[in-house]
């Protein structure tokens, strides 16, 4: 009688295990990310900011922010022009935070545009992006002539 029950005891911790190893997959923020990215860097916020847009929005919003990435030109929609002054009357910093940290999707435009849900644990990193993509609008000016 002792054998069916352990059997059956391993099985429900084998059970337990695929599921907390599931739930971990599916959490935003692994525990090991954030407490890096929590812990003291050497960096300011801002250098933290360049270096997440060149390695992770660059390559679709281009690295003057106007839409022209490498990865851009067979999207549809494009990468939003961050060059375009009537955009940013129209967003403000709430809501660039959330379609940077939950995607397109989570604000009804498009999936092509990716969640970044790791940089919910790095606020000011987050804020210092947030600014680089306002500073875009001048570092980039439309060439509409
Ligand atoms: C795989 C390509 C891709 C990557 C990588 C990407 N984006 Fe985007 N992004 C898009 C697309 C496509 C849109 C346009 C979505 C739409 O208009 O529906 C967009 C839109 C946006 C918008 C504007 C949303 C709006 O309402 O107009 C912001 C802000 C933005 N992206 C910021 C970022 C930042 C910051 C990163 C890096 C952390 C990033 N994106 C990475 C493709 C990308």
């Amino acid at each position: 009688m002792r054998a069916p029950k352990s059997r059956f005891r391993s099985a429900k911790l084998a059970a337990l295990c695929i599921f907390i190893v599931h739930c971990k997959q599916g959490l935003p923020d692994a525990p090991t990310e954030s407490t890096v990215s929590e812990s003291p860097s050497p960096l300011p916020p801002e250098s933290r900011a360049r270096m997440v847009f060149s390695s992770r929005c660059a390559s679709c919003h281009g690295s003057e922010g106007r839409g022209d990435g490498v990865a851009a030109a067979g999207l549809q929609p494009r990468p939003r022009n961050f060059a375009d002054p009537a955009w940013h009357d129209r967003a403000n910093d709430a809501y660039l935070r959330r379609v940077i940290v939950e995607g397109g999707a989570a604000v009804g435009r498009s999936a092509l545009m990716p969640p970044a849900p790791d940089l919910r644990g790095q606020p000011l990193v987050l804020d210092a992006l947030v600014q680089q993509v306002r500073v875009m609008m001048h570092a980039a000016p439309a060439q509409t002539h």
